[in-house]
């Protein structure tokens, strides 16, 4: 940030007396209502779900991070995550490790294969279009009906009831708001195909965790890569650990490049000493 710019003076919190103009913060520090003259809230995270959206000073413009790095990176991980399905590699690393049988497994083409994802926002939208150039069949849930090529847009209630029933492979991408809190739950897992596979790596709260492990004993679900969790680090001897059906991530499937991020962050800095409307600026009263 100082090299993009050099007139910023960067203090930390304790430090900053009464007046700073912009705050960069993960979370909510205490005492950031006592800066009456904020200009600008920088979330340094992609999703806002770790702030307290009701403590924020109001009227003061709230952005979150986008970052070309952490969306590319959110793009790799999927892609791998659905391919490890689509390919068999959960089946092959397990007969692998407990030393065969040799089993074959004839190969779809992945457009006789479809992907859906909750959210098709920045980082779902992202996703979906790589999927599409991979060749899958790709469907997205969202508020707004979308118009991206190659993707089936559904949206309300009928829309997560179709794209549950059509998806072989689910990801789940959506911000953690009130409205999609255990949004993966037991009622959404009996709607989807036997055999399919979930990828959540949108929040833990989305997921309804007994649901998950009743939908897997079913044979609803034949597996889950999961990246998110209620309680992170993921506590040791959760249920989750060991099981084979599950694949343990450590919330990595993106995160920002401090190269990259500055850019977006200084852009944004000087649109909100301009006054200006910020990138990404979040809508608090959607949560997202
Ligand atoms: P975004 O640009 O705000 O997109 C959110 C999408 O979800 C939009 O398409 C939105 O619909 C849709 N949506 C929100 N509420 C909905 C509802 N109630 N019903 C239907 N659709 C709804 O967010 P993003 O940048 O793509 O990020 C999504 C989330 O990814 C973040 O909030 C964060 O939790 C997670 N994330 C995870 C990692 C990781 O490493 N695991 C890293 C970064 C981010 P509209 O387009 O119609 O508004
Ligand atoms: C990570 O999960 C983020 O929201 O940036």
């Amino acid at each position: 940030l100082k090299r993009r710019l050099p007139d910023l003076r960067l203090v930390d919190i304790d430090n900053a007396g009464d007046a700073i103009d912009i705050a960069l913060i993960w979370k909510v520090p205490p005492g950031l209502e006592r800066f009456g003259n904020l200009r600008a809230i920088l979330s340094l995270g992609a999703g806002v779900d770790q702030l307290d959206l009701d403590t924020l000073p109001k009227n003061v413009p709230l952005a979150r991070l986008k970052d070309d790095s952490l969306t590319a990176c959110m793009i790799d991980y999927c892609r791998l995550a659905v391919l490890r399905y689509h390919r068999d590699f959960h089946l092959y690393e397990r007969l692998s490790r407990e030393g065969g049988p040799w089993r074959y497994e004839l190969p779809k083409r992945t457009s006789e294969r479809c992907v859906g994802i909750l959210g098709l926002g920045e980082l779902g939208g992202a996703v979906a279009g790589d999927l599409v150039s991979a060749g899958f069949q790709v469907a997205g849930w969202s508020r707004s009906r979308k118009e991206v090529a190659g993707v089936r847009s559904c949206i309300g209630p009928e829309g997560l009831e179709e794209i549950a029933a059509m998806s072989e492979i689910l990801i789940n991408l959506l911000p953690l708001t009130p409205q999609t809190e255990n949004i993966l739950n037991r009622q959404f897992f009996s709607k989807m195909r036997v055999g399919s596979y979930l990828i959540n790596v949108g929040r833990g709260r989305h997921l309804a965790e007994d649901d998950l492990l009743w939908a897997l004993d079913e044979g609803r679900l034949a597996g889950a890569t999961l990246d998110v969790f209620r309680t992170e680090p993921l506590p040791a001897g959760h249920p989750f650990w060991g099981d084979r059906r599950i694949l343990v991530t450590p919330h990595i499937a993106a995160a920002g490049n401090p190269e990259t991020a500055a850019d977006y962050v200084a852009e944004n800095i000087r649109r909100a000493l301009r006054g200006e409307r910020l990138l990404n600026q979040v809508d608090v009263s959607r949560g997202y």
